[in-house]
């Protein structure tokens, strides 16, 4: 699709307008969306909070938002003249349900000076304890009445557990139908994971090959050299099971497991991805010590600078118990994968920042070439490579050039990059384009959301059950505990990273 001007009036209402994310990320990517033409001439913005500025305040935040965090660098002078005039603020404290009258009244006011009816979308970019009182307040105000013209989205995490997703699910299901919930999971716009699913089903040589018979384990790494830092006050309650396994990572499995959607609309896709997990075996408690490994990291040195443990960052409980990486090990039990081990791990404070999917095929049934002539026999492998670098790449064995028969592995590339010129939208464009579109495939449905809680709960329940007696067990700058390690070990395999050189 090109950029259009046809998309109808639209008002953003961003609750937490004057938070971190409206500034680092949902400014930005709507002032792209502006750049390249997508977004309608009738465009408001509306950011809400309850500190006390004028438009132009706000503004003027937005635009630091731009400067700083733009993915293309500083905002233009002339373009930012024009967009600017689109964003307002609304002072108000979201529990008072009196407060929305507000908003109803600046919608009325930009429908009649547009002389057309206008989709309206609640951002709720605010701690999930807002969650259940923002909705609550559209609902009483009447400004969610119209269920064709207005939309929600939710701002991760979806809920504590499996409990509080399934009540917030409940709460907003009071409210609005499933078709106006957009809740975030921003790796899914991400243009690599979204490649994933292009990859997989608009060619036609990987199905044949994409199953138990040929694949002998997939693995999904996504490691982080950032820690917690600041964000301890929401990080200790929550972890690297919550954060990014039951979410972010769950999903990429899903894009890698799931079977081929009869079509590409939103809810075949995501019939097809809560399929996977749904047929994820369960973990009994006894299970969880064999399959699944916590870590926290503890001081050190990155890149020169001295860095803190989880425990001594600011805020942070001293004897906190919270991992900072987990590793599981988890089956998906049907036809397609029954014996498969898909291996995932991620943690912050970790060697290096990579998001890494490698699919590792069975070896030749039988080798022809006398061991000598392997200078580094490996099975084939199938790298997809999320972030930083931006690749897919295929591992093959070749002849050596010479006069003698000596093998070698080496890499088929498809790298974006070397490929297009044209720089990747960040996910949030995507994400935030598709709410306006009305197109929900790559946001999470509300079962796909308890489907995973359900998974992992047996994980969680064991972890806080039992405090770990070896935290912190893993240094700044590695890559975690050595549990992780044996935990692939044990089965033959290793945790892949790609090359530095390549990586960077
Ligand atoms: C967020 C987590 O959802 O994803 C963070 O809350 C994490 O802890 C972040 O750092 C990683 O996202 P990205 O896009 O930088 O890989």
């Amino acid at each position: 699709m090109s950029a259009t001007k046809k998309m109808p009036p639209t008002i953003f209402v961003i609750f937490g307008g004057t938070g971190d994310l409206n500034a680092r990320k949902l400014v930005p990517a709507l002032y792209h969306l502006f750049l390249d033409g997508w977004l309608p001439e009738q465009f408001a913005l509306i950011g809400t909070g309850r500190t006390e500025l004028t438009d132009e305040e706000f503004q003027k935040r937005m635009l630091d938002g731009i400067n700083a965090f733009s993915r293309t660098g500083k905002a233009d002078k002339d373009q930012w003249a024009k967009f600017s005039p689109h964003i307002v603020y609304q002072l108000a404290d979201v529990k008072n349900a009196g407060a929305y009258q507000k908003f109803g009244t600046r919608i009325a006011a930009y429908e009649k000076a547009w002389k057309a009816p206008a989709n309206v979308i609640y951002y709720l970019a605010v701690a999930p304890e807002f969650f259940p009182i923002i909705a609550a307040n559209l609902a009483e105000s009447k400004l969610a009445d119209d269920s064709d013209r207005t939309r929600i989205v939710v701002e991760k995490p979806f809920g504590h557990d499996l409990d509080s997703s399934r009540e917030l699910n409940r709460l907003l299901g009071q409210i609005f139908d499933e078709r106006q919930i957009y809740r975030i999971d921003h790796y899914l716009g991400k243009e690599t994971v979204q490649n994933i699913m292009a990859f997989r089903f608009a060619n036609a040589l990987l199905e044949p090959l994409w199953n138990r018979n040929y694949i002998e384990h997939v693995q999904i790494s996504v490691t982080e050299q950032l820690g917690v830092g600041d964000r301890s006050g929401y990080y200790d309650g929550a972890g690297a099971m919550r954060d990014m396994i039951q979410n972010h990572l769950l999903q990429l499995l899903c894009l890698v497991a799931m079977e081929p959607p009869v079509n590409f609309t939103a809810d075949e896709v995501r019939n097809r991805k809560v399929d996977v997990l749904r047929a994820m075996r369960r973990f009994a408690p006894e299970d969880v010590r064999e399959s699944a490994v916590r870590g926290q990291y503890g001081p050190g040195w990155m890149e020169g600078q001295q860095v803190p443990g989880y425990r001594q960052e600011t805020d942070a409980d001293p004897k906190s118990n919270t991992e900072t990486f987990a590793a599981v090990k988890f089956f998906v039990d049907n036809w397609r994968w029954q014996g498969v081990p898909f291996y995932v791990r991620t943690g912050k404070r970790m060697h290096r920042s990579a998001s890494i999917i490698t699919i590792q095929f069975k070896d030749t049934p039988h080798n022809i070439f006398p061991p000598e002539t392997a200078e580094s026999w490996q099975q084939n492998r199938l790298i997809i490579s999320i972030q930083p670098e931006m690749s897919i790449r295929l591992q093959v064995q070749a002849k050596r050039p010479g006069l003698d028969m000596m093998l070698n592995t080496v890499d088929m590339v498809f790298d974006y990059k070397g490929t297009y010129t044209s720089e990747a939208p960040e996910a949030y464009e995507t994400l935030l384009l598709d709410t306006m579109l009305g197109d929900q495939t790559l946001f999470m449905r509300g079962d796909q959301v308890e489907a995973a809680w359900d998974l992992i709960m047996p994980i969680l329940q064991s972890w806080q059950g039992r405090a770990s007696q070896s935290f912190p067990n893993y240094s700044a700058d590695s890559w975690g505990p050595e549990l992780a390690e044996a935990l692939i070990a044990r089965d033959g395999f290793h945790w892949f990273t790609l090359p530095l050189t390549t990586n960077k």
